[in-house]
């Protein structure tokens, strides 16, 4: 229950950092959230800053999503290293991980415990702690989805949508393991719901390549 405790925390701790805000204020001058959708991840900081905005935003959201993975290791490493750990017990907290990073995300209390969508650090997450082949078909449903519609929240909702069924061919019949996925892609779901919204009146905007917008 410790090491659950634990990998919870730091990898909620890890999500929580606001990158889309930091790059957005540090580099560029303005505040990602005062510019297009408000939100903070990949998609408005492509919309607000442009293309290199976007890329660092991207990485560095995808890359405490794949940091979280160092928290299994850790958690591992102290409960006696690998070996000791039951393939079980390593895949939930693989699960406890993905829900950590995505709810300090979603939930970051340096933006008042509000936050981004979830989607990069879900994707860093599952490319490192799922493995390549796992994160790789559900970044494949956002890619087709995304290209498709135009639409990124779209292929985003869609990605969620997919992740219990990645979660499930990743981890076998591990219910815990299982239900902790399906708790993370629950809450990027919810996490869109603005999006949903638009999505079905028709007022969600598309994705233009086109560079910096006012928002
Ligand atoms: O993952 C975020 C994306 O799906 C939607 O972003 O800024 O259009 O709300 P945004």
């Amino acid at each position: 229950a410790a090491a659950i405790a634990c990998t919870l925390g730091v990898a909620a701790l890890l999500g929580s950092i606001p990158w889309g805000v930091i790059i957005s204020k540090l580099f560029f001058g303005v505040d990602v959230r005062d510019h297009g959708s408000g939100n903070i991840g990949t998609t408005n900081a492509l919309r607000t800053l442009g293309k290199k905005g976007g890329a660092a935003v991207f990485a560095l959201d995808f890359g405490k999503g794949a940091a979280s993975s160092l928290v299994v290791m850790a958690a591992a490493a102290l409960l006696g290293g690998a070996e000791a750990v039951p393939q079980w017990f390593h895949d939930v907290l693989v699960g406890t991980a993905f829900v950590g990073c995505i709810w300090g995300h979603v939930f970051s209390p340096w933006l008042g415990f509000k936050g981004g969508k979830g989607i990069a650090v879900a994707f860093g997450c599952m490319m490192a702690a799922f493995g390549p082949v796992s994160g790789l078909v559900n970044f494949s449903v956002f890619l087709v989805l995304t290209l498709a519609t135009r639409y990124v929240s779209l292929g985003s909702v869609a990605a969620a949508l997919v992740c219990p069924f990645v979660s499930f061919a990743t981890f076998g019949p591990n219910v815990f393991a299982n239900l902790l996925c399906l708790l993370g892609a629950g809450t990027v779901v919810w996490a869109h719901r603005a999006n949903i919204r638009r999505l079905l009146n028709g007022t969600e905007s598309k994705l233009s390549l086109g560079g910096r917008k006012g928002g």
